[in-house]
């Protein structure tokens, strides 16, 4: 009997959300968020120095260019017609490309949003552990964490974390089986 080809490693595909208590993780389309703690900062920028991928919208990627073109980058994008290739950066639309193939040659890829890409990420079972940064606002307006899902999915609590004194708690969720 043939064997099977087994991958070698299972793609650990893990989501970094930064959240008002509303749930809101921006006020505007195109401006990385200003009311984020330096030790959510440090921390999302620790956990992406051990990424091999970042995975971002469009909106997200205008937003920090000049930052993602440091790293190995794919945009989430209607307006390619398949991928696209510039330098470190890939375009790639989801409705022609098999994200669980284009992703299985990575170990770990980072999903930094928005609001889509979290819930496409989901949607294809590609989002397997959630952190999630409470900064301690309101905002009573602005882009959900999560949009336009098909449907619900249980999580179990992993760890919590008090980030600062002024309140900022780092949640860690992994996707309930
Ligand atoms: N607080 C946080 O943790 C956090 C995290 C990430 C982003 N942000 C902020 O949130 C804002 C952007 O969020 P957002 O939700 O508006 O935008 P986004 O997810 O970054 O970008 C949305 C765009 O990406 C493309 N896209 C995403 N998923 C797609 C899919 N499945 N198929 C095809 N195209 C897809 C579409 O662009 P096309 O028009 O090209 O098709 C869509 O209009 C920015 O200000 C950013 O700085 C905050």
């Amino acid at each position: 009997m043939k064997p099977k080809t087994q991958p070698l490693f299972k793609t650990r595909f893990v989501a970094y959300v930064a959240t008002s208590i509303d749930g809101r993780i921006s006020l505007e389309k195109r401006k990385l968020p200003d009311w984020t703690s330096k030790e959510d900062w440090k921390f999302f920028q620790s956990e992406l120095a051990h990424a091999d991928v970042v995975v971002v919208g469009r909106n997200t990627y205008l937003s920090a260019q000049s930052r993602l073109q440091k790293r190995t980058t794919f945009v989430l994008s209607s307006r390619v017609k398949n991928t696209l290739k510039k330098g470190t950066v890939t375009f790639v639309n989801p409705a022609c490309q098999n994200l669980k193939k284009l992703f299985s040659v990575y170990k770990t890829v980072a999903i930094v949003g928005g609001a889509r890409v979290y819930q496409t990420m989901l949607d294809n079972n590609l989002l397997h552990e959630l952190y999630v940064t409470i900064e301690p606002l309101v905002f009573g307006r602005g882009i959900p964490m999560f949009s336009n899902g098909s449907h619900t999915r249980r999580f179990e609590l992993v760890s919590v974390k008090k980030l600062n004194a002024k309140s900022a708690i780092l949640l860690h969720y992994r996707l309930k089986k």
